[in-house]
Protein backbone atom coordinates (compact mmCIF):
# COMPACT_ATOMS: atom_id res chain seq x y z
CA UNK A 1 0.00 0.00 0.00
CA UNK A 2 1.67 3.12 -1.39
CA UNK A 3 2.64 5.73 1.77
CA UNK A 4 1.98 8.94 1.04
CA UNK A 5 3.90 12.29 3.03
CA UNK A 6 2.87 15.60 2.98
CA UNK A 7 6.01 17.61 4.06
CA UNK A 8 5.59 21.05 4.26
CA UNK A 9 8.23 23.52 6.18
CA UNK A 10 5.08 26.27 5.99
CA UNK A 11 2.19 23.95 6.75
CA UNK A 12 -1.07 23.81 4.83
CA UNK A 13 -4.35 25.56 6.46
CA UNK A 14 -5.31 22.12 8.78
CA UNK A 15 -8.78 22.08 6.98
CA UNK A 16 -6.71 21.31 4.35
CA UNK A 17 -4.36 18.64 5.89
CA UNK A 18 -7.77 16.80 7.16
CA UNK A 19 -9.10 16.54 3.39
CA UNK A 20 -5.87 15.34 1.97
CA UNK A 21 -5.72 12.64 4.92
CA UNK A 22 -9.22 11.65 4.14
CA UNK A 23 -8.56 11.30 0.19
CA UNK A 24 -5.32 9.27 0.68
CA UNK A 25 -6.88 6.85 3.94
CA UNK A 26 -10.33 6.69 1.42
CA UNK A 27 -8.01 5.56 -1.44
CA UNK A 28 -6.51 3.00 1.33
CA UNK A 29 -3.23 4.36 1.30
CA UNK A 30 -0.62 5.56 4.12
CA UNK A 31 -0.69 8.69 5.05
CA UNK A 32 1.69 10.50 6.73
CA UNK A 33 2.62 14.21 7.75
CA UNK A 34 6.07 16.10 8.51
CA UNK A 35 5.49 19.90 9.03
CA UNK A 36 7.58 22.68 10.02
CA UNK A 37 10.99 20.88 9.88
CA UNK A 38 13.98 22.75 10.64
CA UNK A 39 16.55 21.33 8.21
CA UNK A 40 17.00 18.51 4.90
CA UNK A 41 18.19 16.50 7.36
CA UNK A 42 14.87 15.59 9.16
CA UNK A 43 13.40 15.54 5.59
CA UNK A 44 15.54 13.08 4.49
CA UNK A 45 14.69 10.99 7.24
CA UNK A 46 11.22 11.33 6.48
CA UNK A 47 11.32 10.09 3.03
CA UNK A 48 13.06 6.99 3.60
CA UNK A 49 9.93 4.72 3.21
CA UNK A 50 7.61 7.06 1.15
CA UNK A 51 6.10 6.17 -2.59
CA UNK A 52 4.59 9.26 -3.24
CA UNK A 53 5.48 13.21 -1.74
CA UNK A 54 3.42 16.32 -1.68
CA UNK A 55 5.00 19.99 -1.05
CA UNK A 56 4.67 23.40 -1.13
CA UNK A 57 7.90 25.57 -1.74
CA UNK A 58 10.15 23.09 -0.17
CA UNK A 59 13.40 22.48 -1.49
CA UNK A 60 13.23 18.68 -3.21
CA UNK A 61 16.95 17.91 -4.29
CA UNK A 62 19.13 15.39 -5.63
CA UNK A 63 19.73 14.87 -2.14
CA UNK A 64 16.21 14.11 -0.92
CA UNK A 65 15.55 12.21 -4.27
CA UNK A 66 18.69 9.77 -3.21
CA UNK A 67 16.87 9.30 0.24
CA UNK A 68 13.96 8.26 -1.23
CA UNK A 69 14.73 4.83 -2.83
CA UNK A 70 10.55 4.10 -3.24
CA UNK A 71 9.62 7.63 -4.65
CA UNK A 72 7.98 7.44 -7.57
CA UNK A 73 5.95 10.69 -7.63
CA UNK A 74 6.46 14.23 -5.79
CA UNK A 75 3.25 16.79 -6.53
CA UNK A 76 3.93 20.54 -5.77
CA UNK A 77 0.60 21.37 -4.20
CA UNK A 78 0.89 25.03 -6.47
CA UNK A 79 1.97 26.08 -9.11
CA UNK A 80 5.59 26.82 -9.68
CA UNK A 81 8.28 23.93 -9.31
CA UNK A 82 11.52 25.82 -9.41
CA UNK A 83 12.10 24.24 -5.70
CA UNK A 84 12.40 20.71 -6.94
CA UNK A 85 15.39 19.29 -9.20
CA UNK A 86 13.58 18.04 -12.06
CA UNK A 87 16.76 16.29 -13.28
CA UNK A 88 17.36 14.21 -10.86
CA UNK A 89 13.55 12.91 -10.42
CA UNK A 90 14.25 12.00 -14.08
CA UNK A 91 17.00 10.28 -13.60
CA UNK A 92 15.41 8.27 -10.83
CA UNK A 93 12.15 7.71 -13.20
CA UNK A 94 10.07 10.07 -10.48
CA UNK A 95 7.70 11.76 -11.76
CA UNK A 96 6.84 15.49 -10.88
CA UNK A 97 3.94 17.54 -11.38
CA UNK A 98 2.42 21.03 -9.98
CA UNK A 99 -1.64 21.60 -9.15
CA UNK A 100 -2.18 24.54 -12.28
CA UNK A 101 -4.82 27.08 -11.43
CA UNK A 102 -5.68 25.78 -7.90
CA UNK A 103 -3.89 28.83 -5.78
CA UNK A 104 -4.10 31.48 -8.37
CA UNK A 105 -7.21 33.56 -7.20
CA UNK A 106 -5.50 33.43 -4.02
CA UNK A 107 -2.05 35.07 -5.15
CA UNK A 108 -4.32 37.37 -7.81
CA UNK A 109 -5.95 38.95 -4.66
CA UNK A 110 -3.24 39.59 -3.07
CA UNK A 111 -1.16 41.92 -6.23
CA UNK A 112 -5.21 43.70 -6.43
CA UNK A 113 -4.50 43.84 -1.75
CA UNK A 114 -0.92 45.45 -1.97
CA UNK A 115 -1.70 47.59 -4.76
CA UNK A 116 -4.35 49.35 -3.14
CA UNK A 117 -2.87 49.39 0.44
CA UNK A 118 0.46 50.76 -1.68
CA UNK A 119 -1.74 53.59 -3.62
CA UNK A 120 -3.35 54.62 -0.26
CA UNK A 121 0.03 55.22 1.45
CA UNK A 122 0.03 51.97 3.29
CA UNK A 123 -3.04 53.70 5.30
CA UNK A 124 -0.76 56.01 7.24
CA UNK A 125 -3.73 58.61 6.70
CA UNK A 126 -2.40 60.80 4.10
CA UNK A 127 -4.27 61.10 0.77
CA UNK A 128 -3.43 58.73 -1.97
CA UNK A 129 -4.35 57.04 -5.08
CA UNK A 130 -6.69 55.51 -6.77
CA UNK A 131 -6.37 52.19 -9.53
CA UNK A 132 -9.26 53.73 -11.62
CA UNK A 133 -8.23 54.63 -15.36
CA UNK A 134 -4.37 53.47 -14.18
CA UNK A 135 -3.01 51.08 -16.90
CA UNK A 136 -1.88 47.33 -15.31
CA UNK A 137 0.26 45.16 -16.90
CA UNK A 138 0.17 41.82 -17.35
CA UNK A 139 3.85 40.18 -17.87
CA UNK A 140 1.99 36.36 -18.41
CA UNK A 141 -1.63 35.60 -19.08
CA UNK A 142 -1.54 32.30 -17.44
CA UNK A 143 -3.60 31.19 -14.27
CA UNK A 144 -2.83 34.00 -12.17
CA UNK A 145 -2.27 36.80 -14.75
CA UNK A 146 -6.01 35.84 -16.22
CA UNK A 147 -7.65 36.05 -12.96
CA UNK A 148 -5.65 39.25 -11.83
CA UNK A 149 -7.33 40.36 -15.52
CA UNK A 150 -10.94 39.35 -14.08
CA UNK A 151 -10.37 41.56 -10.28
CA UNK A 152 -8.37 44.26 -12.15
CA UNK A 153 -11.64 44.92 -14.86
CA UNK A 154 -13.68 45.74 -12.00
CA UNK A 155 -10.99 48.55 -10.71
CA UNK A 156 -11.78 50.56 -13.80
CA UNK A 157 -8.32 49.88 -15.06
CA UNK A 158 -7.21 49.60 -18.56
CA UNK A 159 -5.57 46.11 -19.34
CA UNK A 160 -2.70 44.79 -21.30
CA UNK A 161 -0.99 42.25 -21.31
CA UNK A 162 2.09 40.35 -23.00
CA UNK A 163 2.49 36.09 -23.60
CA UNK A 164 4.30 34.54 -26.12
CA UNK A 165 2.89 31.43 -25.65
CA UNK A 166 -0.94 32.81 -25.45
CA UNK A 167 -2.57 33.49 -28.75
CA UNK A 168 -4.08 37.20 -29.18
CA UNK A 169 -6.95 36.28 -29.76
CA UNK A 170 -7.44 34.64 -25.93
CA UNK A 171 -5.97 37.40 -24.44
CA UNK A 172 -8.26 39.69 -25.89
CA UNK A 173 -11.38 37.68 -25.63
CA UNK A 174 -11.22 38.98 -21.71
CA UNK A 175 -11.29 42.26 -22.93
CA UNK A 176 -7.17 42.70 -22.69
CA UNK A 177 -5.06 44.16 -24.87
CA UNK A 178 -2.11 41.87 -26.18
CA UNK A 179 1.10 43.64 -26.76
CA UNK A 180 3.59 42.54 -29.31
CA UNK A 181 6.74 42.97 -26.74
CA UNK A 182 7.99 43.04 -23.26
CA UNK A 183 9.60 46.48 -23.74
CA UNK A 184 5.95 47.94 -25.01
CA UNK A 185 4.11 46.50 -22.00
CA UNK A 186 7.04 47.93 -19.82
CA UNK A 187 6.32 51.36 -21.68
CA UNK A 188 2.60 51.28 -21.53
CA UNK A 189 2.13 50.22 -17.92
CA UNK A 190 1.75 52.70 -14.61
CA UNK A 191 1.36 49.50 -12.99
CA UNK A 192 3.22 46.08 -14.11
CA UNK A 193 2.56 42.61 -12.42
CA UNK A 194 5.03 39.75 -13.31
CA UNK A 195 3.15 36.51 -13.73
CA UNK A 196 6.33 34.92 -14.96
CA UNK A 197 8.22 31.55 -13.68
CA UNK A 198 11.77 31.49 -12.18
CA UNK A 199 13.89 29.46 -15.06
CA UNK A 200 17.22 29.49 -16.79
CA UNK A 201 16.10 32.23 -19.52
CA UNK A 202 13.82 34.52 -16.64
CA UNK A 203 16.10 34.53 -13.80
CA UNK A 204 17.44 38.33 -13.33
CA UNK A 205 15.36 39.27 -16.85
CA UNK A 206 13.33 42.00 -15.10
CA UNK A 207 15.92 44.47 -15.36
CA UNK A 208 16.89 48.39 -15.55
CA UNK A 209 16.57 48.21 -19.27
CA UNK A 210 12.65 47.09 -18.90
CA UNK A 211 11.71 48.61 -15.63
CA UNK A 212 13.07 52.24 -16.86
CA UNK A 213 10.49 52.13 -19.57
CA UNK A 214 8.20 52.72 -17.11
CA UNK A 215 6.16 55.90 -17.45
CA UNK A 216 5.81 58.02 -14.54
CA UNK A 217 4.42 56.82 -11.44
CA UNK A 218 5.37 52.96 -12.07
CA UNK A 219 4.74 50.37 -9.59
CA UNK A 220 5.92 46.65 -9.87
CA UNK A 221 4.45 44.22 -8.60
CA UNK A 222 5.66 40.97 -7.80
CA UNK A 223 3.89 37.98 -6.33
CA UNK A 224 6.05 35.87 -9.05
CA UNK A 225 9.22 34.85 -7.75
CA UNK A 226 11.89 37.27 -6.45
CA UNK A 227 14.83 35.50 -8.57
CA UNK A 228 13.67 37.04 -11.76
CA UNK A 229 14.30 40.63 -10.80
CA UNK A 230 17.76 41.86 -11.47
CA UNK A 231 18.29 43.81 -7.77
CA UNK A 232 21.57 45.93 -9.60
CA UNK A 233 18.71 47.33 -11.83
CA UNK A 234 16.52 47.44 -9.01
CA UNK A 235 18.39 49.98 -6.77
CA UNK A 236 19.44 51.74 -10.05
CA UNK A 237 15.56 52.29 -10.35
CA UNK A 238 14.88 53.37 -7.09
CA UNK A 239 17.85 55.51 -7.09
CA UNK A 240 17.02 57.38 -10.09
CA UNK A 241 13.14 57.26 -10.46
CA UNK A 242 12.09 58.70 -7.35
CA UNK A 243 8.56 58.36 -8.93
CA UNK A 244 9.09 54.35 -8.82
CA UNK A 245 7.57 52.13 -6.30
CA UNK A 246 8.02 48.08 -5.73
CA UNK A 247 5.64 45.49 -4.19
CA UNK A 248 6.59 42.12 -3.34
CA UNK A 249 5.63 39.25 -2.16
CA UNK A 250 8.54 38.13 -0.11
CA UNK A 251 11.87 40.66 0.14
CA UNK A 252 14.41 40.94 -2.20
CA UNK A 253 17.93 40.00 -0.88
CA UNK A 254 18.47 44.19 -0.78
CA UNK A 255 15.24 44.52 1.07
CA UNK A 256 17.50 46.29 4.04
CA UNK A 257 19.23 48.55 1.66
CA UNK A 258 15.33 49.99 -0.05
CA UNK A 259 14.38 49.93 3.33
CA UNK A 260 16.68 52.42 4.64
CA UNK A 261 17.11 54.91 1.70
CA UNK A 262 13.45 54.46 0.21
CA UNK A 263 10.47 54.25 2.72
CA UNK A 264 6.77 54.63 1.72
CA UNK A 265 8.08 53.35 -1.65
CA UNK A 266 7.82 49.50 -1.06
CA UNK A 267 5.66 46.82 0.44
CA UNK A 268 7.27 43.12 0.95
CA UNK A 269 5.25 40.46 2.83
CA UNK A 270 7.45 39.09 5.93
CA UNK A 271 6.97 35.70 4.34
CA UNK A 272 5.56 34.48 0.77
CA UNK A 273 1.83 35.00 1.34
CA UNK A 274 0.32 34.54 -2.34
CA UNK A 275 -0.91 30.77 -1.52
CA UNK A 276 -1.90 31.60 2.18
CA UNK A 277 -5.38 30.64 1.88
CA UNK A 278 -7.31 28.66 3.48
CA UNK A 279 -9.49 27.72 0.42
CA UNK A 280 -5.85 27.88 -1.63
CA UNK A 281 -4.23 25.11 0.41
CA UNK A 282 -7.69 23.08 0.19
CA UNK A 283 -7.99 23.52 -3.32
CA UNK A 284 -3.99 22.45 -4.05
CA UNK A 285 -3.76 19.78 -1.65
CA UNK A 286 -6.95 18.19 -2.50
CA UNK A 287 -5.76 18.61 -6.16
CA UNK A 288 -2.25 17.07 -5.36
CA UNK A 289 -3.88 14.28 -3.41
CA UNK A 290 -6.14 13.24 -6.00
CA UNK A 291 -3.23 13.56 -8.92
CA UNK A 292 -1.45 11.02 -6.34
CA UNK A 293 -4.50 8.47 -6.10
CA UNK A 294 -5.24 8.90 -10.36
CA UNK A 295 -1.54 8.03 -10.88
CA UNK A 296 -1.35 4.96 -9.08
CA UNK A 297 -4.67 3.63 -9.96
CA UNK A 298 -4.88 4.34 -13.46
CA UNK A 299 -1.27 5.83 -14.22
CA UNK A 300 -3.06 9.47 -15.33
CA UNK A 301 0.43 11.44 -15.60
CA UNK A 302 -1.48 14.75 -16.80
CA UNK A 303 -0.27 17.28 -14.79
CA UNK A 304 3.81 15.96 -15.59
CA UNK A 305 6.09 18.81 -15.58
CA UNK A 306 9.23 16.10 -16.32
CA UNK A 307 8.40 14.66 -19.68
C1 LIG B 1 3.15 28.75 -6.24
O1 LIG B 1 4.12 28.62 -7.00
O2 LIG B 1 2.13 28.04 -6.35
C2 LIG B 1 3.16 29.83 -5.19
O3 LIG B 1 4.36 30.49 -5.19
C3 LIG B 1 2.79 29.32 -3.81
O4 LIG B 1 3.85 28.82 -3.07
P1 LIG B 1 3.60 28.23 -1.60
O5 LIG B 1 2.77 27.00 -1.73
O6 LIG B 1 4.97 27.92 -1.06
O7 LIG B 1 2.90 29.26 -0.78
Amino acid sequence: MPKILVATVKPFAPVAVEQIKKIVEEAGYDFALLEKYEDAEELKRAVADVNALIVRSDKITSEIINAAPKLKIVVRAGAGYDNIDLKAATEKGVVVMNTPGQNSNAVAELVLGMMVYLARNQFNGKPGTELKGKTLGLHAYGHVGKRVAEIAKGFGMPLYAFDPFIPKEIIEKDGVEAVPSVEELYATCQYVSLHIPANEKTIKSINYELMSRMPQNAVLVNTARKEIIDEEGLLKMFAERPDFKYISDIAPDCAAEIGEKYPGRFFFTPKKMGAQTAEANINAGIAAAKQIVNFFEKGDRTFQVNK
